[in-house]
């Protein structure tokens, strides 16, 4: 067995060499021509002190790096990993809008495709997912993720690890996921990167862990901790998370590999006075590798031998990481992933473009669409194509975009052009730049405006302004965008704004005032194709926010499952309630909203019972009827609200959704199933469980579109 086999290599290691295996350093350095210059690095290889490296890719150079490591006394494969996290050379939408697309079968095709490219390449590790929930728009890694939602985040998480591995370690179209970061890290206090997090045992076990349990079920081959404290812990020395919950509660078999530098970071934190203690607290918590911090390199052996350590401990994380060396099947065959020919097969393959389109079309959300002035009528001859994004091909890929090559990006201007061809005239004009305020562009987008049956604005960040260490206090258009989209629309022409960004951003002056509004987040290579096609009506579009846009700063954090408060909203009164004196509660846009070009009705909603015993089942049912004139599809949202409970319930909590395609006139038969887990929640003692009594169902569209309800008790 693959256990037998690592205890007999284990037997015949060093301790210098098991800790070697504790210890990744970064390739940036080594790959292309600076490897001679870094004659220590792959000196150290060949002395078995490396186990993993990161940022080595291509098959030439993982090639050439293995080969070092294949020198050393007993040849331990190095594993190779990198950021993949949308796309290695095809660049797929970012996470946060492939999660607008609600729909698995893509988001997992998108991580397998990802993979395969990687894997193709030489790589045997990608460290992603990131399964963070974020509910706090300020931080720009919310991009990376589903969202905000616990229960669309368990679906996704799981959808993205067995994109990423397949069912099983080992396929050569396959690389072992990591889930990230563990944990709690999108609560950032004040959505500001690498900052603490002080939070509640309840809000940790219902809201941030479940999403990193469920990449645990689906076999995610690794975890990575992250950069926040958690209650006063970096969380590369948190015994709780790494020990008690990962590999204790959970029985985790996979390692864990600290974040770039975090281990030394414990001192910055004040958290140790030095590195030997980083190391001490870290590998006793139950951190396995050392990226990028050297602490391990340095300090495990005398943390050894002068008995502070025990070898156990050491033997345990070079087994968890040995394991999967074998699983990968780097023993028979180091070079396993490192195939010229599926290099050049893989990357870029048609079959990749033609998915990266799909799920960009799918993740696009319309949120306005005032007097049905999309998709884009016949009449329409003369467009105003104006912003910073109509022409922009880097922004398009968003950040974290692999090895992406931008001149392969269909910018809108592009798609446009060739989806309209020679009938549609196409006025370009870029109006402002991104960034900076600037309004010299301004007249010639108000000519071009004045001349054109419609206006279409693409406007946004620039995809450096979301991501690591990219947290924006003012999430409005930057730079002078929002007057440019001012000067355009006071001259009375129809506008519809295209908005890309890799978070939610705030926009009620557009939202207010454009004819249309389509939200196309950071959609990647094929970005320009898919808006084109959503404009233009060859595409219905049909996703649905993840995520809670706000109105205002002052109320972030946001989302749509808040809790009941003994004073509670009322928008009419002034006094004593809980809300703002000069900003409403709602949110500009809710979670789980979006519109499509037809309309759908629910109607009819029954359950097949009104009590349920806890180990029962209760079938929710209703009609959805396609009310428009076009096709269209659907993601049907199923909310649950628990009106009285030991443990004070938010308003609605997700717990189904479905995607349904409709032809026009066409009705379906929709049912949910209600069960126990549906009504369970962890409770004081932090038990996962339901309490009886009346529970009240709610579908819709959208969060706060919840047409249909019933109640039902739970006995
Ligand atoms: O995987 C990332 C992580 O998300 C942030 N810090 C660096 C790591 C490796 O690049």
């Amino acid at each position: 067995t693959i256990n037998q086999r690592v205890d007999s290599v284990i037997r015949l290691m060093t301790l210098d060499e098991k800790i070697g295996q504790l210890n990744q350093y970064s390739g940036r350095e080594v790959t292309g021509p600076l490897v001679k210059q870094n004659a220590n690095m792959l000196n150290d290889i060949k002395l078995g002190k490396v186990g993993s490296m990161l940022n080595v890719q291509g098959v030439q150079n993982t090639r050439h790096v293995q080969e070092v490591a294949m020198q050393s006394r007993l040849k331990i494969p190095l594993l190779f990993g990198m950021d993949v996290i949308h796309g290695y050379k095809t660049i797929f939408p970012v996470p946060l809008a492939e999660s607008a697309t609600w729909d698995m079968d893509l988001i997992r095709l998108s991580a397998h495709i990802a993979a395969k490219e990687a894997a193709a390449v030489g790589l045997h590790w990608t460290f992603a997912p990131m399964v963070d929930i974020a509910r706090d728009p300020r931080w720009g890694r919310i991009m990376e993720g589903a969202g905000e939602d616990t229960y669309l985040g368990n679906y996704i998480a799981k959808a993205r690890v067995l994109g990423f591995q397949g069912e099983k370690l080992g396929g050569l179209d396959a690389v072992m996921a990591c889930a990230k970061h563990f944990a709690a890290y999108g609560a950032s206090s004040s959505g500001r990167d690498y900052n603490d997090v002080e939070m509640s045992d309840h809000q940790l076990w219902e809201i941030y862990l479940p999403p990193f349990k469920a990449a645990v079920d689906a076999g995610a081959a690794t975890f990575m901790s992250s950069f926040n404290t958690l209650n006063g812990v970096p969380t590369a020395a948190s015994n709780y998370l790494q020990r008690d919950i990962l590999k204790g509660k959970w029985k985790y078999s996979g390692f864990v590999v600290s974040d770039w530098g975090s281990i030394d970071q414990m001192i910055k934190w004040g958290y140790v006075g030095n590195k030997k203690d980083a190391a001490l607290k870290a590998i006793i918590s139950g951190c396995d590798m050392d990226m990028m911090s050297y602490s391990y390199l340095e300090h495990l052996k005398e943390l050894v031998t002068t008995k502070q350590v025990s070898i156990t401990l050491i033997d345990d994380a070079v087994k968890r990481i040995l394991v999967k060396k074998f699983e990968l099947g780097l023993f028979e065959d180091p070079y396993r992933f490192c195939n010229e020919e599926r290099e050049k097969t893989e990357l870029n393959n048609p079959e990749h473009v033609k998915a990266t389109l799909k799920v960009a079309q799918k993740s696009i959300v319309l949120l306005k669409n005032q007097d049905a002035v999309l998709p884009i009528q016949k009449t329409v001859k003369n467009i105003a194509l104006i912003g910073p994004l109509a022409d922009s091909k880097r922004d398009m890929q968003g950040a974290w975009a692999g090895a992406n090559e931008a001149e392969r990006v269909v910018t809108l201007l592009k798609g446009l052009q060739q989806k309209l061809g020679q009938d549609v005239r196409i006025t370009y004009v870029k109006g402002a730049p991104i960034k900076t305020n600037d309004t010299t562009g301004f007249a010639e987008a108000v000519k071009a405006a004045k001349n054109a049956d419609l206006v279409i604005m693409a406007l946004g960040e620039a995809y450096d302004q979301s991501g690591e260490s990219r947290s924006r206090a003012e999430i409005g258009l930057p730079g002078s965008q929002d007057d440019l989209f001012t000067a355009v629309q006071s001259t009375g022409k129809p506008v519809v704004a295209v908005l890309m960004a890799g978070r939610p951003l705030i926009f009620n002056n557009i939202a207010n005032k454009a004819n249309a509004v389509l939200y196309a987040w950071f959609l990647g290579d094929q970005a320009g194709n898919a808006i084109a096609d959503v404009l233009t009506g060859a595409v219905n579009p049909s996703g649905k926010l993840p995520v809670t846009f706000p109105r205002s700063v002052g109320q972030i954090p946001l989302t749509y499952n808040d809790y009941k408060t003994g004073h509670p909203y009322n928008a009419n009164v002034f006094q004593y309630q809980t809300g703002y004196i000069d900003v409403p509660n709602a949110p500009r846009f809710a979670f789980g909203y979006g519109l499509s070009y037809t309309t759908f009705k629910y109607s009819d909603l029954k359950l097949d019972k009104t009590t349920m015993a806890k180990n029962g089942k209760i079938t929710a049912g209703f009609t959805l009827t396609n009310t428009g004139s076009r096709a269209g599809e659907e993601v049907v949202q199923l909310y649950i609200h628990d009106p009285v409970a030991s443990v004070v319930q938010p308003t609605k909590k997700l717990k189904g959704f479905q995607k349904v395609v409709l032809n026009p006139g066409e009705s379906k038969s929709i049912t949910f199933t209600i069960d126990n887990e549906t009504l369970s929640f962890y409770n004081q003692q932090l038990k996962w469980d339901s309490e009886p009594g009346k529970f009240k169902v709610m579908i819709g569209g959208a969060s706060d579109d919840l047409k249909l309800q019933a109640d039902f008790e739970l006995k």
